[in-house]
């Protein structure tokens, strides 16, 4: 049967280790000119139903170095944007490609999307959650900390798509898991539940960012505002300003060492101040560079022909 990477919900700890250590090969392969041309022949449709640079450029590139294609498809220009029903685009796509890689508003819309389609499917970012970017975050984390299970994860903003997927990926895999949002912004009520369903898991939501920071091996942020939310801006501005920022107050409380992540784009002066950003600006691009390395191992093992 076909397998979709839709939410990290629907992973084990062991699955979500099992990309993470094909990333890691993929990487060394690259990074030493070995061929691994392992989708060759292979089409990825790319729909984009919001903007996007980095999740386009790393899945298209990621195509091309495992041998195949990818196409891109805007929902404005495509008949999407013209209500054709997903269900079909699922059907037709089917009959042309061998995967698709979706980024868009509604996380139903992509699961129908799944249910109907004979490919894979590959979730870019939906509101709801962001899986490929936080594989990409624990590639990260792993590669500059050895490990991942024992550490403390925090994150400081909007309980967004980034704060549900870290949620789910950082207790998954063994880590502690801090979440510091303004009232109003908490994550998703199903990733909390998550959070309380195994007695093992360490997960905490408070109001103080220092609270949440405290002894952190990781801190992570996100915009205010994400994208669908700009007529919010203003409001959003009022529950976050001054408080939900990553500065050097805040760094001083985390354990020595302590790594920053965005998945971006940043807004400095806002969640994260220049400074903080500048000084942890290599582990952020390796984040970045991770989103290549971490989608062509997820496209590897859902669309590798046995
Ligand atoms: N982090 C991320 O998904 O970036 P893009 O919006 O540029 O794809
Ligand atoms: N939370 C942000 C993430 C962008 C990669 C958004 O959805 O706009």
């Amino acid at each position: 049967m076909k397998k979709d990477l839709l939410k990290l919900l629907d992973l084990t700890g062991e699955e979500i280790h099992e990309i993470l250590d094909v990333a890691d090969q993929l990487k060394y392969d690259q990074k030493h000119g070995i061929p691994h041309e392992h989708l060759k022949g292979q089409t990825l449709a790319m729909i984009f139903e919001k903007n996007s640079t980095r999740t386009r450029v790393s899945f298209e590139t990621g195509m091309f170095q495992l041998g195949g294609h990818a196409l891109f498809l805007s929902g404005k220009e495509s008949q999407i944007g013209r209500g054709e029903p997903i269900e079909d685009t699922a059907r037709v796509l089917s009959r042309y490609c061998d995967g698709i890689m979706i980024r868009t508003f509604s996380q139903e819309g992509v699961e129908k999307l799944a249910e109907y389609a004979d490919i894979p499917v590959i979730n870019g970012l939906t509101d709801f959650c962001h899986p490929c970017q936080v594989l990409a975050d624990l590639m990260t984390v792993r590669e500059h900390k050895a490990k991942l299970a024992g550490l403390k994860m925090c994150y400081i903003g909007d309980g967004n798509n980034m704060a549900n997927s870290l949620i789910v990926g950082g207790l998954k895999c063994g880590m502690a898991v801090s979440v510091a949002c303004p009232e109003g912004y908490d994550p998703d009520p199903a990733v909390l539940e998550f959070a309380k369903s195994e007695p093992e898991f360490k997960f905490e939501l408070c109001r103080d960012p220092k609270q949440a920071a405290a002894g952190a091996d990781v801190v992570f942020t996100d915009v205010w505002a994400s994208m669908g939310q700009e007529g919010e801006k203003a409001e959003r501005e009022k529950a976050f300003a001054g408080v939900y920022c990553v500065d050097d107050a805040l760094m001083a409380v985390t354990n020595p060492g302590c790594m920053v992540q965005h998945c971006l784009p940043a807004h400095r002066g806002e969640e994260i101040t220049a400074e903080v950003f500048e000084a942890h600006a290599d582990e952020i691009f390796d984040e970045a560079e991770n989103r290549l390395h971490a989608q062509k191992a997820v496209m590897y093992l859902l669309m590798k022909k046995d």
